[in-house]
């Protein structure tokens, strides 16, 4: 990992206070819930020993080939829009890579509630966001990303849903260059969670899940249950409606597409 062209493009005077960086670490979010880090710090390994996903899964990348970080930031945000910061994160994700592959010509690049990144019809990113303080107006947020780039090998049971860039464009890409555009992005746009209109307007322009059929599955049991998404609510929830005809709406839980 290049750290001094992330300390010369990131650091002193531009977006970030600091860059912790470790060869090896269990995981960036558990780090930085157990240790006080200030906002604008980003964390970063090479190798995540440990990396968690949501659901309480393992998430698990190459040495030197994905990138697994944490960004620490502080924003004055109620408790009932703290996920606006999911959103916020994935549609920065998004743009950045769109910028940054944008020689390549890619189409099938988007969204996929809440907050996945999905290339031609398989995940590539994950977001995991922990917050401290929740109590206080000033909230950090502990912001987890992984993104798959230059892994070409996965196990088995992942195939059918996970990719990586490098096996959609057969290219190896810079995994610093990426993380420099998105930091980049992340702190140019923040307005953009105070402006929940347009935030959910832009992150609804890249998602293709409206109208699509899905399987379901809430945060508190293992059972997924098919339904067709009816839309994203400008608060974030999800609207589904099940075979039964029942419409629920829903502010955590996960999807999985049924279409390609
Ligand atoms: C998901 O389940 O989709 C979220 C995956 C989040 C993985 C990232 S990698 C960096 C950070 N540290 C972790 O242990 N998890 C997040």
């Amino acid at each position: 990992m290049n750290i001094a062209l992330l300390n010369t493009e990131l650091v002193k005077d531009k977006y970030l206070n600091e860059i912790i960086y470790f060869e090896e670490l269990d995981s960036t979010n558990s780090y930085a819930k157990k240790n006080n880090l200030g906002s604008d710090t980003l964390l970063i390994t090479s190798n995540q020993l440990r990396g968690t996903g949501r659901f309480n899964r393992q998430w698990k990348t190459t040495p030197s080939k994905d990138l697994t970080f944490s960004l620490i930031k502080n924003i004055d945000i109620r408790i009932d829009e703290v996920h606006l910061v999911n959103f916020y994160s994935s549609y920065i994700l998004l743009i950045s890579l769109k910028e940054y592959l944008s020689s390549f010509n890619i189409q099938d690049i988007s969204l996929k509630w809440p907050n996945d990144i999905i290339f031609n019809g398989r995940k590539i990113a994950g977001i995991l966001l922990d917050v401290k303080d929740l109590k206080n107006d000033l909230k950090k947020f502990i912001i987890g990303i992984g993104l798959n780039v230059n892994s070409k090998e996965f196990p088995e049971d992942l195939k059918p849903k996970a990719t990586s860039i490098i096996n959609e464009i057969k290219s190896e890409l810079n995994i610093e260059m990426i993380l420099i555009i998105f930091i980049k992005n992340f702190f140019e746009k923040l307005y953009l969670i105070k402006s929940k209109d347009e935030l959910m307007k832009n992150w609804l322009m890249h998602t293709k899940i409206v109208g699509k059929k899905i399987n379901f599955r809430k945060i508190e049991d293992d059972k997924e249950q098919p339904a067709t998404v009816i839309n994203i609510d400008p608060d974030g929830g999800l609207k589904v409606k099940f075979e039964d005809d029942r419409i629920k709406k829903y502010y955590s839980g996960e999807i999985s597409l049924l279409y390609n």
